[in-house]
């Protein structure tokens, strides 16, 4: 059997390894919680923002958002109906209803035009997903909050790196969110960042995150039904390791994607996801819609590629047709991707020869079969 292409997995140097032993070795005692404050304090330096704070997952991450912006029954937040689940749980635990509109065919972000459409008295917030680490249009959505009110969480789980309009994603919302769970661009195991400038949202996520203790009328003393939320030592040490190494991580994501580029762009059938002019994506997952003139099955040729040990995904499917939601819109686009979507494989450890044979073999089974 050929190398396994991994759809995803992450660089690990001697400096992942030496931060994780010295904080197994002396992560302890008053140095408990040193790598979790050196990460939170190097994390938001690097996007831009005042305050970060290291979660368990980007999932609780977005719940705390959710909650710090005190989202809740009757509440309406718009959400893309094309992303991982927990973009629309996270609203939904605090018992806000999602409400999912379409999105771009060019970017497979939220559709600023569909925002509109879907704004009510009720809407409350935005939840926007930088999908696959392309920028969603900030510009076009912040305006639209600002016409209306509305909060704005920026769901960057996948895009650390990614800029708009020279702008790293994560410092245009109320507050933003990513991910360093393993299929990432930089990876902790499990691992997530709440990044915001207001700190009100701030502190009110801190207290959140430890179960709302606050010791203000006894120690241990809670004041709000909080959640055990925060990132420990060991995980951050791999975390900070990764961060430190984020330009080198994003420069070998954006080869991979170039070395796709060069050998797919002018293949009949195919369209690859490519930043637009102002925005850089991170290229997290690089991505191509199967168009009408392929009849292959796309579910069919995922098989195939893995019996060669090439292992890509399939889009995601609408959220909106989960039994926890009801659907309001078609999103006919968000369809066609969760149809006929394809993410390739960009695990860090590929190699050019990688990427041809996984071409080659995509290309023979798009127009062979
Ligand atoms: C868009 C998006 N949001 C949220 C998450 C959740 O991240 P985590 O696994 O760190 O909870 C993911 C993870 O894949 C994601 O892709």
């Amino acid at each position: 059997m050929n190398k396994r292409i991994s759809f995803a997995g992450p660089s690990i140097t001697d400096k992942e390894v030496s931060y994780v032993l010295d904080a197994v070795r002396n992560g302890w005692y008053e140095n408990y919680d040193q790598y979790t404050k050196r990460l939170e304090r190097a994390f938001a330096d690097y996007i831009g923002v005042k305050y970060a704070l290291a979660t368990h997952c980007c999932t609780v991450a977005l719940h705390l958002a959710a909650e710090a912006l005190e989202l809740g029954p009757g509440d309406e937040v718009i959400v893309p109906d094309f992303s991982w689940v927990a973009t629309a749980y996270a609203v939904a635990y605090t018992g806000a209803t999602c409400v999912f509109v379409d999105i771009d065919p060019d970017t497979w972000t939220i559709d600023p035009q569909c925002i509109r459409q879907a704004i009510t008295p009720k809407t409350k917030a935005i939840m926007l997903v930088h999908t696959f680490g392309h920028p969603a249009d900030m510009d076009e959505i912040l305006k639209i909050a600002a016409e209306h009110g509305l909060f704005v969480i920026e769901d960057a789980a996948p895009a650390i790196g990614a800029t708009y309009k020279g702008k790293l994603v994560g410092g245009f919302g109320h507050v933003a969110c990513f991910s360093f769970q393993g299929a990432k661009m930089t990876v902790s195991g499990e691992g997530g960042m709440l990044v915001t400038n207001d700190e009100n949202i701030y502190r009110k996520a801190c207290l959140l995150a430890s179960m709302g203790r606050t010791d203000s009328k006894a120690v241990f003393w809670s004041d709000m039904l909080g959640f055990q939320y925060t990132m420990n030592n060991l995980t951050a040490a791999l975390a900070l390791a990764q961060l430190e190494r984020v330009d080198e991580l994003l420069a070998k994501k954006r080869q991979l994607f170039d070395y796709y580029y060069q050998r797919l762009k002018d293949v009949a059938g195919i369209k690859i996801i490519k930043e637009k002019p102002g925005y850089k994506s991170n290229y997290c997952y690089p991505s191509i819609l199967l168009d009408s003139t392929i009849t292959a099955n796309r579910d069919e040729i995922l098989a195939r590629l893995k019996d060669l040990n090439i292992h890509a995904r399939p889009g995601f499917p609408r959220m909106s047709l989960f039994p926890v939601f009801n659907q309001r819109f078609e999103n006919p686009v968000a369809k066609s991707v969760e149809q006929r979507g394809i993410s390739l494989p960009s695990a860090a450890n590929l190699t050019e020869a990688d990427i041809d044979f996984v071409c080659q073999n995509l290309i023979n089974l798009l127009h062979n079969s």
